[in-house]
């Protein structure tokens, strides 16, 4: 992965900021206004909280959000262990990540399932799909949910190991059963600094094929964006690099997909 990576001169970095600041929703004038529309676009991932403590109530509905979210066959194939500053502290004895006031590890989990029902028991890979789907689009429900109540989240499958890549590490903290396995943890808390610019998304029509027909991401475009992702975190992270990052990555997944195996299968 990182072996690709193109080289940032200051050139082609101050280019690729200037590509990232000039990144916006594309919004149909006619729709500029809708109230659910803004939420969305202008969601961002944060990374830094106020000390302001989240109210019950708001961390309430941002939770039902998740219990209300679609699933297949209304499975509901998730689990959310949720966390103050202070449960977190007592569990992993740390802050919660980036001092958020409050988190949620998402888990996929088909534990719960399994007791009731036998309908996945030849394949493994659909059973994880539906659930890691199903878990996912929880997340995102409460990540909306948040967002529309003034509160800031970023999710993590890394940072603070929190997610999918210390599987092992959380299966253990959390007691978790067979057929329980984190995918990430969201963080939340009320913003202590405003949103940074849209990280670089590909244009939609790369991302999205109108003619019945797979599209390929022509190289030029896939350099273009590579070249603003690595710009783009090193203007947030200069003593970091995406490079880097990315070998953070690879040096858990090893241990991750060994982890995933033991804890779904068995
Ligand atoms: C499943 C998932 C896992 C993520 N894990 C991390 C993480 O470990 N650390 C982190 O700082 N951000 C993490 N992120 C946030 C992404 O970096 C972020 O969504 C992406 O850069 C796009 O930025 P935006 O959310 O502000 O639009 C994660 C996001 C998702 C959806």
């Amino acid at each position: 992965m990182a072996a690709q990576l193109p080289k940032l001169t200051l050139r082609s970095f101050l280019g690729s900021i200037a590509r990232i600041l000039a990144g916006r929703p594309q919004v149909p004038p006619a729709l500029a206004g809708n109230e659910l529309l803004k939420i969305i676009y202008n969601r961002r991932s944060l990374r830094k909280f106020a000390q302001r403590p989240l109210p019950d109530d708001v961390f309430a509905a941002i939770l039902e959000a998740g219990r209300l979210a679609p699933s297949t066959v209304n499975l509901q194939t998730w689990s959310f262990a949720a966390f103050t500053r202070e449960s977190w502290q007592a569990v992993f004895g740390r802050s919660i990540p980036f001092k958020a006031a409050r988190a949620v590890i998402v888990l996929g989990d088909v534990h719960r399932n399994r007791a009731v029902l036998d309908t996945f028991p030849h394949s493994p890979l659909v059973e994880y799909t539906i659930a890691v789907t199903n878990a996912s689009l929880a997340a995102m429900n409460m990540n909306i949910a948040a967002e529309a109540l003034g509160v800031a989240s970023c999710m993590l499958a890394e940072t603070g190991r929190s997610g999918l890549l210390d599987a092992g590490y959380l299966k253990e903290k959390l007691s978790l059963p067979g057929g329980v396995f984190p995918l990430m943890t969201i963080v939340f808390g009320y913003p202590a600094a405003a949103y940074g610019p849209l990280p670089p998304r590909l244009p939609l029509e790369e991302v999205c094929f109108t003619d019945g027909a797979y599209h390929e991401t022509s190289p030029a475009v896939l350099k273009d964006w590579i070249a603003q992702m690595s710009a783009g975190y090193k203007a947030s992270f200069p003593f970091s690099s995406l490079a880097a990052q990315l070998r953070v990555y690879q040096s858990k997944i090893t241990q991750a997909e060994e982890d995933l195996n033991r804890m779904i299968y068995k």
